[in-house]
């Protein structure tokens, strides 16, 4: 271990991190008066980041590898096994650039297309009572299974295997275990849809992610092996319906803040929604931090960081690190109109350059999904909310308003 860094003492502090969740870096940056200290986390020794130049280390691939960093518990539910999470070096970039090519303009403008038809298809279903997560699950499912390319006859069974293995990546015991199984369930249907397509069983549009993930090609000219496929397919279908989290505080930063969300009504309107968007992304919490392993031994700032030393980089912590943000526990859009997008400041999806390390792929479009629904609840449709429980847990990881966010008396503008 490490002579020359603040040490929180005691065997194993996996329990406290699991408790106090989001503020659990933040809560001993205070305590030690620094940036970076070490801990123990599951059984090791582990160091914690927090702030833009500690980001700036983290994602310095010369000095932090992801190999074998995610703990096994994750990869059985949340990332999946043989993904690009976990490469590094030319296999990293190769498969990272799979996912970036569907990043263009175009795809993101079939995203928005597909995901408006679907808000109205929820909401012509009922109008009455809706729990805005669970609609944002069902039409963010919908649009995802619709934007790959990936058979659609079974969009309600899919929501069903997609949302708990990122709602319970981070439980114990039983719901452990339902993760785990959705997981698998929903690798098998993959791996039927793979092969069926590879044998000619089935057809897909030529530019789906579908049907591009399904002909990769590695650097050897071999086809990624079905599992890999699945995981990655998988990788697109996950995240797309865990932007429900962020739709849900998005439509409760509407009603907490009413006079920002005024600014989305008026004339200004389409300056205003990107930066309502990007303050939702830093204001409330969702990906806590992301876990690299130290490559070679290193000194940085007198700190001695050891070979294969597990790393958290907090992620939640830095997006309210006050020597970055004024005043970072005030919901204030307009700190983004005049954005200078450091890479290493604002990293709710991660930091660093996309294409160059794990930065997330999905950024834009997360953003662009946020944007669009957003237009649609403030612009296109009225609503009342029932008397209900909006608090949100800091411990819980992934957090939600307590009542999912209740809406009543839904009319088209
Ligand atoms: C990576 C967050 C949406 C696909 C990541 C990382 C974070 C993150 C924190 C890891 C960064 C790192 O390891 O340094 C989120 C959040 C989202 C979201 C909070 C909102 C729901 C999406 C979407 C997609 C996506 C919509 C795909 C369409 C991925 C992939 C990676 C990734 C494939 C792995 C990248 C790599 O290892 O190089 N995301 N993401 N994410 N995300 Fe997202």
């Amino acid at each position: 271990s490490n002579d020359n860094m603040p040490r929180e003492e005691g065997f194993d502090h996996t329990l406290q991190l699991l408790k106090e969740g989001y503020h659990f870096i933040l809560n001993r940056e205070n305590r030690f008066q620094s940036r970076v200290f070490e801990t123990t986390l599951l059984a090791e020794d582990a160091i914690c980041l927090v702030g833009k130049k500690e980001a700036e280390l983290f994602y310095d691939n010369d000095k932090f590898i992801r190999k074998g960093a995610a703990p096994k518990r994750l990869q059985k539910t949340l990332f999946g096994e043989g993904g690009v999470q976990g490469l590094d070096g030319i296999q990293h970039r190769q498969r990272k650039e799979m996912f970036l090519f569907l990043m263009n303009e175009e795809s993101l403008m079939a995203v928005k297309t597909i995901l408006r038809d679907e808000w109205k298809k929820e909401f012509t279903q009922s109008l009455k009572e809706i729990n805005v997560y669970e609609a944002a699950k069902n039409v963010l499912a919908r649009t995802a299974l619709r934007w790959t390319g990936i058979p659609f006859e079974r969009s309600e069974e899919w929501v069903e295997e997609l949302s708990p293995m990122y709602e319970y990546a981070s439980n114990v015991g039983i719901r452990h275990y339902q993760s785990r199984r959705a997981r698998k369930k929903a690798e098998e249907w993959m791996f039927e849809l793979i092969r069926d397509l590879r044998t000619g069983n089935l057809h897909a549009d030529p530019k789906s992610a579908f049907h591009r993930f399904t002909w990769q090609r590695n650097a050897e000219n071999e086809l990624l092996d079905e599992e890999v496929v699945a995981v990655e397919l998988l990788n697109l279908l996950r995240p797309i319906t865990a932007v429900s989290v962020y739709v849900t505080f998005l439509i409760l930063a509407v009603h907490e803040f009413p006079n920002e969300a005024d600014l989305l009504r008026g004339e200004a309107k389409s300056d205003m929604l990107e930066p309502f968007v990007e303050e939702v992304r830093r204001y409330y919490p969702f990906f806590p931090f992301v876990v690299a392993r130290v490559k070679n031994d290193f000194e940085w700032n007198g700190y001695t960081f050891p070979k294969d030393t597990l790393t958290l980089l907090d992620l939640y912590g830095t997006n309210h690190d006050p020597d970055i943000w004024s005043e970072p526990n005030r919901f204030n859009p307009e700190r983004f109109m005049n954005w200078d997008k450091n890479l290493f400041a604002f990293i709710p999806q991660g930091g660093g350059q996309v294409d160059k390390g794990h930065r997330c792929p999905g950024e834009q479009m997360t953003v662009e999904i946020l944007k669009t629904t957003l237009d649609f609840f403030v612009n296109d449709i009225r609503y009342t909310l029932p008397e209900q429980d909006l608090s949100y847990s800091m411990n819980d990881i992934p957090s939600l308003p307590v009542s999912n966010l209740l809406i009543h008396h839904v009319t088209f503008v």
